[in-house]
């Protein structure tokens, strides 16, 4: 009997623990259709990851945020809204400049932003550790990966801060946002332009530089072209690391176990950080558009359809994970699908994870353990992101 198995994405009740409803539907309807908001959602791993790698029957050029598909493929250049041969032309460009050197180059650089934002909070009775720590770090470092001039730092960064403005009815699509993403496109494309006559060692340089030769013949990007990559860095890497240093801040206070063998040795830290992904997934849902038809399970899928990849879903399907509920920082998997996989795997997966390492070394060096204040804590449930908006913790 499954007629009372309803999933409503926009639903913030749900979206507290949406994980028993979404066994259910890795069980009982695992081509999962909801016809108020006219998609049918994929839930068991072998679905989703068979669905990212196949970019020929699931598009992602009509969008891939539910409430932003269009039924005719968008035209906004963005990467992340292209499909190949355009997307993989775009990727080998722009990571010319998102090079291993330079993420590796910025750990210290976090440390010291880690730093500069923890130790005021010594010896104080808590803080918040996503609207004080987590959420700031992300933009900060971003920032610092682009090469924004130190004196434009805290302008940027509150910029930045404002494209995520949420708005009740409205969400992220609002004035505030926009005006915000707007600003940051033209100081973007400033400052590209100005790299063109004096070139520095920083990325927007090097995303100007970036060559690539296909057989149409030499691409470069233009400036508006790598100030909307620029762009589309800040809205993709900053709300979803925010979300998963908050996560494993919320994670190891429910674990103090295991919080204590992380404190105890930090070379733990970086397979915990893969269990967080898994275990609660920042960005838990990726849409495409079927291009033809297709049958799943026996459910016929007819093209055009929307489709959300519940990468959510995917890290506790226990086809996949055993005792997939259970959190577990010593487990061991080849893999999972929170960073995407295939074409579109998350271009910043290295610095996501270094961030999000640095991050929790530099925690549990000075705190290793605090408490949340459940009552006072504040989910953030958007389209695109899942997790904590403040999470108080208790020193
Ligand atoms: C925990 C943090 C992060 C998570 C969970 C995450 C998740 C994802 C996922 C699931 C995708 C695939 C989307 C799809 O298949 O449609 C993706 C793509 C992408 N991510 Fe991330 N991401 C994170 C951090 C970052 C960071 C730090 C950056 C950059 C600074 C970044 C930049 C990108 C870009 C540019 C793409 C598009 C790649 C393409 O379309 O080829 N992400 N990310």
């Amino acid at each position: 009997m499954t007629d009372d198995l309803y999933w409503d994405p926009f639903d913030a009740v749900i979206d507290i623990d949406p994980h028993p409803l979404w066994r259910r539907i890795r069980d009982e309807q695992p081509v999962y259709r909801n016809d108020k908001f006219g998609f049918v959602a994929l839930s068991r791993h072998a679905d989703v990851d068979a669905g990212l790698m196949d970019t020929t029957t699931y598009s992602s050029a009509h969008g891939t945020v539910l409430e932003l598909m269009t039924p005719e493929p968008m035209k906004t250049g963005h990467i992340i809204f292209m499909d190949p041969p355009a997307q993989t032309t775009l990727r080998v460009l722009v990571s010319r400049a998102f090079t291993p050197r330079r993420i590796a180059a910025l750990e210290e650089h976090i440390r010291a932003l880690c730093a500069e934002l923890l130790d005021p909070r010594t010896g104080s009775g808590g803080f918040d550790y996503v609207r004080d720590f987590a959420a700031q770090l992300p933009s900060l470092v971003i920032s610092q990966l682009m090469g924004v001039d130190p004196a434009d730092r805290e302008e940027i960064h509150r910029t930045i801060e404002r494209t995520f403005h949420l708005e009740e009815g409205k969400g992220m699509v609002n004035d505030i946002s926009l005006a915000a993403q707007i600003k940051l496109h033209t100081y973007f494309a400033e400052q590209i332009d100005a790299r063109r006559d004096s070139p520095r060692d920083d990325m927007m340089t090097s995303l100007v530089q970036a060559e690539v030769t296909t057989d149409e013949g030499t691409r470069r990007l233009s400036t508006s072209e790598a100030a909307n990559f620029a762009n589309l860095l800040v809205s993709a890497g900053t709300e979803t690391t925010g979300r998963l240093i908050g996560w494993a801040g919320a994670l190891l206070a429910a674990h103090p176990g295991q919080r204590a063998e992380l404190a105890a040795d930090p070379s733990l830290i970086a397979n915990a950080v893969e269990e967080t992904l898994r275990y609660e997934a920042p960005s838990p849902a990726q849409g495409r558009v079927s291009t033809r038809d297709v049958e799943i399970h026996g459910t016929a899928i007819p093209a055009g359809s929307k489709i959300l990849l519940l990468t959510g879903s995917a890290g506790r399907d226990e086809r996949k994970y055993p005792d997939p509920d259970r959190y577990d920082i010593h487990r061991r998997f080849d893999s999972h699908v929170s960073f995407g996989r295939g074409a579109h795997f998350c271009l910043g997966a290295a610095l996501a994870r270094l961030e999000a390492r640095v991050a929790l070394e530099e925690t549990l060096r000075r705190f290793p353990t605090w408490d949340v204040d459940h009552d006072r804590a504040v989910r953030l449930h958007s389209s695109t992101v899942r997790g904590y908006a403040e999470l108080p913790i208790r020193l």
